[in-house]
């Protein structure tokens, strides 16, 4: 079977079971199968998700930690309204120093996980693309070791690259437990795969 038909398939296979399910995006499945694997979204978690919009990420988090739990969607584009307790939106851009402590104040307690899923437009250049959601997700670090509780955990984004290994070094640093997830969801050939830190410990 032709790659290109199997690939072409498996987008077409996700995003018509978003569009039967009712997620926003495609993308709320490869949040699903990660806490699938390695549970790092619990029932009544309080749940930071970093480039929410559409919100296919925040519907599924929001699903995990049910009615007594709470999810923060982030963006620098507006997000329409989710019609669902316990969902707040902020329109926010990661980069902004500010954005901390506006997502402090929507809190109703330090966080149990920061997710991000947040990312540059792509200009087709890997080098530099590499290096803009490297900055990106180090800004979502930076965000994740101020609002999370301890022991709490980080999900981010990352594009493959020579700049990788740096950053999931700097990760080692505040989580005690790291590793690469490369959900099924997420296409084979895309240069994208998510960095997940369990255990924050606050570095003193
Ligand atoms: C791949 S989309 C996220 C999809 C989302 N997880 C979902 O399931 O619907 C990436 C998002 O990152 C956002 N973004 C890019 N740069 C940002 C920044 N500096 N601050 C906040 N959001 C940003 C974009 O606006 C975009 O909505």
């Amino acid at each position: 079977m032709p790659k290109a038909w199997t690939r072409e398939r498996k987008r077409e296979y996700y995003y018509r079971k978003a569009k039967e399910e009712k997620f926003r995006s495609r993308a709320a499945y490869k949040l699903l199968q990660a806490v699938k694997k390695r549970r790092f979204i619990k029932p009544g978690d309080v749940v930071v998700d970093l480039g929410a919009a559409p919100g296919g990420w925040i519907q599924a988090s929001r699903k995990i930690v049910g009615d007594e739990g709470f999810v923060l969607g982030v963006d620098v584009n507006p997000i329409q309204p989710i019609d669902q307790p316990n969902i707040c939106i902020l329109i926010g851009d990661v980069t902004d120093p500010q954005t901390i402590e506006q997502i402090r104040e929507l809190l109703p307690r330090p966080a149990d996980a920061v997710i991000s899923d947040v990312s540059p437009n792509i200009s087709g250049v890997w080098e530099l693309d590499h290096a803009r959601q490297i900055d990106l997700a180090q800004q979502s670090l930076r965000i994740a070791t101020s609002v999370l509780k301890p022991k709490g955990n980080l999900f981010t984004k990352v594009f493959q690259g020579d700049m990788l290994n740096n950053f999931v070094r700097e990760v080692k640093q505040h989580f005690a437990f790291v590793k690469l997830i490369k959900p099924k969801a997420s296409r084979a050939k895309s240069a994208e795969l998510y960095v997940l830190g369990m255990n924050f410990r606050q570095v003193k």
